[in-house]
């Protein structure tokens, strides 16, 4: 194997003199063409995680939130299949697991609850020794479908809130739809028990009720119609209006699945019945089955494309039936199942990652939640051993790297394996001014590309960032390069700097085969970022 630096010095070498390379075309006057949120790129915790409440307490490792920390601001969504089978007991002893860190938490100062000395790590590796007889069970009942209740505790909420917190993430919580009365509305007096804990702890989060409410009739027996569920969420909402804490709380929903017909008639329904109490209209998209998706998958434009037909169906229904709402990606990934063994958790996936941020930035998505940051499956940020995988190192570079403002790009029709994306660069960086910008692009070719600037950014500096999978197993690597460094911790609790590879002016944009990067286009002035 050659050496990582000398290896991708190999492949980043500049375009041979008169090769051209593909043309970009840029409009960077007047006003962005999009604007997103600071928080576009968020994160999930599937609430799997809480099947047995004792593997909450994961959420006390100081190295998992500190990786968390690097991919602020963004929300943290607690939800999945599980919301809909979990029973909060306010009155229930916490588990042993639990109880240890909850200790840990009250003895701290109430203004320092970040300051902590984290749960032994002997019990966090007694308890990731045990993690993976866990995963099999939660897999099972997913695959059963057969879903049993879970009693969670206070000591639940705390650590996930105490996580949320001092990882500087904003936790929105879902709160179960299928217990219903006998008259077949929401029964909300389990939720009352949430809020009146929360309420009383002062937790700042935000709510959502019910996932994927298009399965409830599989996963439960339950069928609940949209004009119910928009009901349901009225009730939530005049709920949360009793609270001094939650009278403004924020409120999503209502996290369907994929879009197919009777989804989107669902939506449509519950928009009408009750589009006006939510804050943000939340859905869910995933491109092929963990089970059965291949390599082929992950680097097929075509299977990237289909993304695009489900953005509009989705944003069609939001314009005719609460027009201006903003819409969000509540749940994302590559594949569904827990992903894709050995490709969700490998470089190839950040082709799927990069392009849907790409894609839905550009289609007016106003934030992307990533299932899972950690937990079962293999689509997480960050493995069962607290190790960051590819697609967490892309997060970084993109949170580091791209601003909120959305800029047009386009190249011929004859690069169908070339997907570029264009925003103002993120106004945060240290390094960069109003008016940089940041171009990122995915090269599904099996050969090197090059990007050519236009002329009147031809003579600005640039700067590279090119990833490639790192070790023998290539694109199915569980290590990436950023501009011929391996990605790693300092140690438990640091980050390394992402550092750039200065280009000179005139210097075309290469990609090698199968890779993906982000480009920072200095100096550029781009009126639509000033
Ligand atoms: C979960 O608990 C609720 C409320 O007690 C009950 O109605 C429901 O049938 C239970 N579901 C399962 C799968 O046991
Ligand atoms: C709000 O609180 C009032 C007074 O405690 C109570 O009567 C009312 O039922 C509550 N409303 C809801 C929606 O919980
Ligand atoms: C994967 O499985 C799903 C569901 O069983 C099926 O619809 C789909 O066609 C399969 N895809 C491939 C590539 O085999
Ligand atoms: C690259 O792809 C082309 C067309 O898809 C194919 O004909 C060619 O054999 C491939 N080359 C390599 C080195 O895999
Ligand atoms: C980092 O964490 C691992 C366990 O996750 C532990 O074995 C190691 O001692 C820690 N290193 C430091 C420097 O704290």
């Amino acid at each position: 194997m050659l050496p990582a630096l000398l290896a991708w010095a190999l492949l980043s070498a500049a375009a041979p003199p008169g090769a051209g390379g593909a043309a970009l075309r840029f409009r960077l006057r007047g006003s962005p063409a999009r604007q997103v949120s600071p928080a576009f790129l968020s994160l999930t915790l599937d609430a799997n995680l809480a099947t047995d409440p004792r593997y909450i307490t994961f959420l006390s490792s100081l190295k998992l939130r500190a990786l968390a920390r690097g991919l602020s601001p963004a929300f943290l969504r607690f939800g999945g299949t599980k919301t809909d089978f979990l029973i909060f007991d306010p009155k229930k002893e916490p588990t042993f697991e639990e109880a240890l860190f909850s200790d840990l938490l009250a003895k701290q100062d109430a203004s320092d609850r970040c300051g902590f000395k984290p749960a032994p790590l002997d019990l966090l590796e007694h308890l990731q020794s045990q993690w993976p007889f866990q995963e099999m069970l939660i897999r099972g009942e997913q695959d059963r479908k057969k879903h049993k209740n879970t009693t969670i505790t206070r000591s639940t909420l705390d650590i996930l809130y105490n996580f949320a917190q001092c990882s500087e993430l904003q936790l929105i919580f879902g709160l179960n739809a299928l217990l219903r009365t006998g008259s077949s509305h929401w029964d909300s007096s389990n939720a009352r028990f949430v809020l009146d804990y929360c309420d009383s702890q002062k937790y700042d989060m935000s709510w959502e009720l019910g996932n994927e409410p298009n399965s409830f009739r599989l996963k439960s027996g339950i069928y609940i119609d949209g004009f119910q569920l928009g009901q349901d969420f009225i009730q939530l909402r005049h709920l949360l209006s009793n609270y001094s804490h939650y009278r403004n709380a924020k409120v999503y929903g209502p996290d369907i699945g994929r879009p197919r017909k009777h989804t989107q008639k669902l939506l449509r329904s519950f928009l009408k019945s009750g589009g006006k109490v939510i804050d943000s209209v939340t859905w869910h998209h995933y491109y092929v089955n963990g089970r059965n998706a291949t390599r082929e998958d992950f680097l097929s434009p075509d299977v990237l494309d289909t993304f695009i037909a489900d953005v509009q169906d989705v944003q069609q229904i939001v314009d005719a039936t609460v027009p201006g709402k903003k819409v969000w990606l509540g749940e994302t990934s590559s594949a569904y199942g827990g992903g894709a063994p050995r490709l969700s958790n490998t470089y190839v996936a950040g082709f799927m990652w990069l392009d849907k941020l790409g894609l839905s930035a550009k289609l007016g998505i106003d934030v992307v939640m990533r299932q899972v940051f950690f937990g079962a499956g293999t689509y997480h940020l960050v493995d069962a051993s607290f190790e960051p995988l590819p697609d967490y190192w892309l997060s970084l570079l993109y949170k580091k790297l791209v601003g909120t403002k959305v800029l047009d790009v386009s190249l011929g029709e004859d690069h169908r394996r070339l997907r570029v994306y264009l925003h103002c660069t993120n106004e945060h960086h240290p390094k960069y001014r109003d008016g940089d910008i940041t171009l990122f692009a995915l090269n599904l070719y099996n050969s090197t590309k090059y990007l050519q600037l236009p002329s009147y950014l031809s003579s600005k500096p640039v700067d590279e960032y090119l990833l490639l999978p790192y070790g023998r197993e290539n694109i199915l690597s569980r290590s990436v390069q950023l501009n011929g460094h391996v990605l790693k911790m300092l140690d438990n609790e640091t980050l390394p700097a992402l550092r750039e590879n200065p280009l000179s002016p005139g210097t075309s944009l290469g990609l090698p085969a199968f890779s993906y990067g982000f480009f920072v286009i200095k100096n550029a002035k781009a009126m639509a970022c000033i």
